[in-house]
């Protein structure tokens, strides 16, 4: 496994989008579903509050996310541990376990520390120390699937494919994506295999305005189910200026 910590990016303005997209998806859920995670990382971020990522990211935006109801499920987990004094961010299993939907949480993380981190957080949630595309042997009828690897290699890309295609074959109520934009190849090949399979998903890419050869110059979110992704419109609209991106595509 190529060394990621998700813990230098968290709260940024990719984790924001993503944990904002995500919060609202959940709150729609008409029934009760396990919560599957793939990569899940910590669950909390004990930031620096004056160095990382997130003063890209939830640093610029924090004081707008009360205007907009749409953001109501994401800024109320927020809420519970992001306060003047303490900036402890809450990434997607505990906004997954916030949700009122969600009865159970099965969660992967390959790193031993991380899941060692992740099963002190989440006590509640069984914690897997695997490879999470293995996942998609075992997914249940009717669950969520929230896929989130590195993408440190460009293999994920296919994983994440192939994953979505298992998905779907097990009838999972839904399944979301998160990816980054470093190589339009890529980017181009995971909308098609996505859009191949669920052709009414909802596919949402957000560029930084940058263009350096392996930098990632943007990142998106899809979601198989798009009566889920209602509000991601309204979500990106209101935080698009403060968080200094500019929506690129949103089918
Ligand atoms: C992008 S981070 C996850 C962030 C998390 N989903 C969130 O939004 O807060 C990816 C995580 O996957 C873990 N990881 C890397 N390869 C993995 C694998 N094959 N299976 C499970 N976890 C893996 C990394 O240790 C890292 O914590």
């Amino acid at each position: 496994m190529a060394k990621y910590l998700h813990s230098k990016y968290a709260g940024g303005d990719a984790d924001v989008m993503k944990h904002a997209c995500l919060a609202s998806v959940l709150s729609k859920l008409d029934i009760s579903v396990e919560y599957v995670e793939t990569h899940a990382g910590a669950g909390l971020y004990d930031l620096d509050p004056d160095r990382g990522e997130h003063l890209k990211g939830i640093g610029r935006c924090r004081s707008n996310l009360t205007d907009l109801p749409a953001l109501k499920p994401y800024n109320g987990v927020l809420e519970e541990s992001w306060t003047l004094d303490k900036k402890i961010y809450p990434a997607s299993p505990i906004i997954a376990n916030s949700a009122s939907a969600v009865k159970s949480l099965c969660l992967y993380e390959l790193n031993r520390s991380v899941a060692c981190q992740l099963k002190k957080n989440l006590p509640e949630a069984v914690v897997w120390e695997e490879d999470g595309f293995l996942s998609r042997h075992h997914l249940s009828h009717g669950s969520f699937v929230l896929i989130d690897p590195p993408y440190k290699s460009s293999d994920d890309y296919q994983q994440v494919v192939e994953y979505v295609g298992a998905a779907k074959q097990s009838q999972v109520r839904a399944v979301m994506v998160w990816f980054p934009m470093i190589y339009s190849d890529l980017t181009a090949d995971l909308y098609d295999g996505l859009l191949g399979l669920y052709p009414d998903g909802q596919w949402l890419q957000l560029s930084r305005g940058l263009h350096s050869e392996g930098a990632m110059s943007g990142f998106g979110v899809f979601c198989s189910d798009s009566s889920l992704s209602s509000d991601w419109q309204l979500i990106v609209n209101h935080l698009v200026s403060s968080l200094f991106l500019q929506k690129v595509s949103y089918y």
